[in-house]
């Protein structure tokens, strides 16, 4: 496909996106009604439409309308690219550019959705613009090594073209520097050597006050990327439950692949037991993974938020007795509500916790924006 080509593909998609279709399966359409696409095509389709998506309001004010065609418009006239080589209307190219560019206020420049600005302001103080810019652009992948020396891994996936650097946000964590489409067919992944995990989740695990022979529940366990995270730091007896049981249908596989056992559990079984450490890493916004997972910055409702807090609230007191000792509250966050406010909240309504640690982590300190409340049972004697 020529340059032109791509971008009449992705204001296509586009199109599909802003009429509600999530852009994941308008991708997976296009591409399926469009053999004649390559590999390389699709990726830059690809990236095409979630650079727009992540920049939509800078993007729709530079292009002159919040449509396909302003999207991509205004994502080359944002580039400082002249469109009129491309907008020619000839064969698969868009028509010639008539949309006039508007300057973009303060929040469209940070692609900020207008409502969530105060909140955002509130939750991070003087890192608002930083971290507003951070999630405009698409996010570094990370790697988790699961086993064997750092140094050594790093060598295995070089050997297969993927060059990477350790973080400082984590241990084990390495940022992939080049050959990141690589990743999934290196002997490293192929062998179970290395997870994708972004830096900030691991710091999160590792943060866990976790020891040997601990008995350790995984409330919502998703795709068990924490759990699998936990299992490689100590020996632990690890329990996954996820109100959605289908979600954690890989974890058997992941788990054997890393060399460790995690049992799945079930609602019933879950809540019949007690647990050194419960992890209730809840259903949340996500506004801290916007960089990767843009369609939610604009999806988001006031009365999603309020639903979503009403749910963590929920879990956090379903959880608090099923711990014996250390109760790990996390979201990939970035406000003041869902992170900070909900435990206090919590504290507010159950007696006998104290808070040990809370860590803030936003996109400015390399991975996603994450949140971590440790709290601890007071002993009875104190
Ligand atoms: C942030 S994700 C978990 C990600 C996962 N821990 C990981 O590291 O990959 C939140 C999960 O909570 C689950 N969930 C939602 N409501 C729940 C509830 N009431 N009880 C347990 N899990 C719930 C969702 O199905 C989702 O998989």
């Amino acid at each position: 496909m020529t340059p032109a080509a791509r971008l009449s593909a992705a204001i296509s998609v586009l199109e599909r996106w802003l009429a509600g279709v999530p852009a994941e399966q308008a991708l997976i359409n296009w591409a399926r009604g469009s053999r004649y696409a390559g590999s390389g095509d699709r990726a830059a389709v690809r990236d095409l439409v979630f650079d727009a998506i992540r920049c939509r309001r800078s993007f729709a004010a530079l292009g002159g309308a919040d449509t396909g065609r302003g999207l991509i418009l205004g994502g080359l006239r944002a580039a400082g690219t002249d469109p009129a080589p491309l907008f020619t209307g000839i064969g698969h190219a868009p028509a010639p550019a008539t949309e006039e560019a508007r300057e973009p206020t303060d929040l469209e420049a940070l692609d900020c959705p207008e409502w969530l600005a105060p909140r955002l302001r509130d939750a991070l103080g003087p890192d608002f613009a930083g971290v507003m810019e951070a999630l405009r652009h698409r996010a570094p992948v990370f790697l988790r090594v699961a086993r064997g020396s750092v140094p050594e891994v790093r060598v295995m996936l070089a050997e297969d073209g993927v060059t990477t650097e350790p973080h400082p946000l984590a241990e084990r964590a390495l940022k992939v520097t080049g050959g990141a489409r690589k990743v999934q067919t290196s002997r490293a992944w192929q062998d179970g050597v290395v997870e994708l995990q972004d830096a900030a989740s691991q710091a999160v695990v590792e943060a866990l006050p976790l020891e040997d022979g601990q008995t350790v529940l995984d409330f919502c366990a998703g795709g068990g990327g924490k759990s699998l995270a936990m299992a490689a730091r100590a020996r632990l007896r690890i329990s996954a439950h996820d109100a959605d049981p289908n979600r954690m249908r890989d974890l058997p596989v992941r788990a054997a692949r890393a060399g460790v056992r995690i049992a799945r559990v079930s609602t019933a079984d879950a809540l019949d037991d007690r647990y050194d450490l419960v992890l209730a890493d809840v259903p949340c916004t996500g506004s801290g993974s916007w960089r990767r997972s843009p369609e939610g910055k604009w999806s988001l409702t006031e009365a999603r938020l309020e639903e979503l807090l009403a749910i963590q609230a929920e879990i956090l007191d379903v959880v608090a007795p099923l711990s014996r000792d250390w109760l790990a509250y996390v979201t990939c966050s970035l406000l003041h509500e869902e992170n900070g406010a909900q435990i206090d909240a919590f504290l507010s309504r159950h007696e006998g916790w104290e808070r040990m640690r809370e860590i803030r982590l936003t996109p400015l300190d390399g991975g996603d924006g994450f949140h971590l409340s440790l709290l601890r049972r007071i002993p009875v004697n104190r």
